[in-house]
Parts: structure tokens; C-alpha cells; sequence
């Protein structure tokens, strides 16, 4: 195998689900339970902005019950002692990957513990809940949301991710279905370039044939096993 010299990894939802947090997509999964519209739409929290800033306080709060597992700490060690450019990219609005151990992560979907003000756009660290309309510590006014992009939204730092995605060997993907666009064609941008690409998945995604190996099984296995071949083979 040549020598790999710049990683991009994306994860999704799959990778949290052995710590407890609900996939979006799978049965009994969270749009199953809510409607996208509803709660993940600028037009939703215009609609019933109560029912959408309550939803995300309460997935915020339900981050106090759960801890990363061993897939998260398998990427924070990659991150530690692999020697070349590695870039993690997660579309996870969970705190997993950085209680694991990763020092730096791209939230390209927001972050559940920040908040964004609606009138000056400034992006905090927030823990509590934004129901009360608690003040923006930039602005002071009582207009922060949930820093979530939403559908119809841009996700964060589309630029670095491209050119990481331009320059990388190896492009993996980890626990994502690959419904959602842009990330789903992360595969392709990657592939084009050049670079291979594997999938580390609970079962075959809907652009598994896009990858050039697809493993199967749950992250907390095949992360960590993946790891060790970077890094010791
Ligand atoms: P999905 O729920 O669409 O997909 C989760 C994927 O993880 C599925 O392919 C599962 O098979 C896989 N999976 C489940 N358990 C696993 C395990 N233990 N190990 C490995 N894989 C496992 O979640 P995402 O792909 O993350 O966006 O969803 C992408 C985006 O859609 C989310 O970021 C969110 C959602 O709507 C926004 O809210 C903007």
C-alpha cells in the first residue's frame, strides 16, 4: 500500500449511535419521531420557534447521559500519532469526538453547545438551554438559536473541506447514510481527485458503490481495527 500522507475523514450519526444518541434514519430513529420541517428548517423555528429551541435543548441536555466510545477515542489517537495531514470532519452536532480526545474537529453541521444570535450573528459556547430567550453575550439581545444549519442552510467551512478533500489519499466515511447533500458527495469530489476511498459503515449507504472498499459493522470495531492498520501498518 503506498504511503498515505493526508486523510479526510467524515462521520455521521452511526458513529454516536453505540453511545446511546438516536440516528436520524433508522427505525425508531429521529425523523421518525419529528418532522424535518418542523424542527430542522428556518421555516419551522420561524412557524413555532418554543417547539424547535425546546427539541434541540433537550438533545443538548441528553448529552450529560452519554460518553464517547471506543470509535471516538480510535480517531483521537489517529489524530495524536498519525504523522501526515489528517482532517475530521463530522456532521454530528454532538460533543462525542471532542470528549474522546480530538483536539480538532470540523463541525460543518453546527454544534448542539453553541449558540448563534439571530441579530449579530455571533456564534457562542452555550451549555443551558435557549427557551427562556436568554441575552446574546455579544449583543445582549434575547435572539439566539440553536448553531445547527438547517435544511436549506450552508453548511460551515465548505472551502476547507474542498480543498482538503482536492488534496487528500484517503478518504473515509464513517457512520453516514449519504442522503444528505453536500456530504454525500464528498465520495465523489474525493475520487476524482484521485484519492481512495473507503466506508466504514453498520451496513451498505446508498453510495456504498462509490467506494472503493466498504467494510460493514458496528464503528466501535471497525474504527478502531482501521486505526491500527494507519498506524501500524
Ligand atoms: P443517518 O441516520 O442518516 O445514518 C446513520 C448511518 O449510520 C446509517 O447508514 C446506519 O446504518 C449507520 N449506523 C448505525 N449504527 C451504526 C454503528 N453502530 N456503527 C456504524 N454505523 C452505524 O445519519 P447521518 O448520515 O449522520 O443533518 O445523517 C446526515 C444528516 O442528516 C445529519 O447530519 C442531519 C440529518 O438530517 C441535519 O440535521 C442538517
Amino acid at each position: 500500500m503506498a504511503e498515505i500522507k493526508r486523510i479526510v475523514i467524515l462521520t455521521g450519526a452511526g458513529i454516536s449511535a453505540e453511545s446511546g444518541i438516536d440516528t436520524f434514519r433508522s427505525a425508531g430513529g429521529l425523523w421518525e419521531q419529528h418532522r424535518v420541517e418542523d424542527v430542522a428548517t428556518p421555516e419551522g423555528f420561524a412557524r413555532n420557534p418554543d417547539l424547535v429551541l425546546n427539541f434541540y435543548d433537550m438533545r443538548r441536555a441528553a448529552l450529560a447521559n452519554v460518553v464517547p466510545n471506543p470509535a471516538h477515542m480510535a480517531l483521537a489517537r489517529l489524530e495524536r500519532e498519525f504523522s501526515g495531514e489528517l482532517l475530521l470532519v463530522t456532521q454530528n452536532v454532538d460533543d462525542l469526538h471532542e470528549r474522546g480526545g480530538s483536539a480538532r474537529v470540523l463541525h460543518m453541521h453546527g454544534e448542539l453547545k453553541s449558540a448563534l444570535c439571530t441579530s449579530c450573528e455571533t456564534r457562542s459556547p452555550w451549555f443551558g438551554p435557549l427557551i427562556d430567550r436568554p441575552p446574546c453575550p455579544a449583543c445582549r439581545a434575547p435572539t439566539l438559536r440553536p448553531d445547527v444549519v438547517w435544511f436549506g442552510e450552508m453548511p460551515y467551512q465548505m472551502g476547507r473541506i474542498y480543498q482538503a478533500l482536492e488534496a487528500c489519499d484517503l478518504f473515509v466515511s464513517i457512520g453516514t447514510s449519504g442522503a444528505v447533500y453536500p456530504a454525500a458527495g464528498f465520495v465523489q469530489e474525493a475520487r476524482a481527485n484521485g484519492a481512495r476511498c473507503l466506508e466504514l459503515n453498520l451496513e451498505p449507504s446508498e453510495g456504498s458503490h462509490l467506494f472503493d472498499e466498504s467494510r460493514h459493522g458496528p464503528a466501535s470495531v471497525l474504527v478502531p481495527q482501521w486505526v491500527e492498520e494507519v498506524l501500524g501498518g
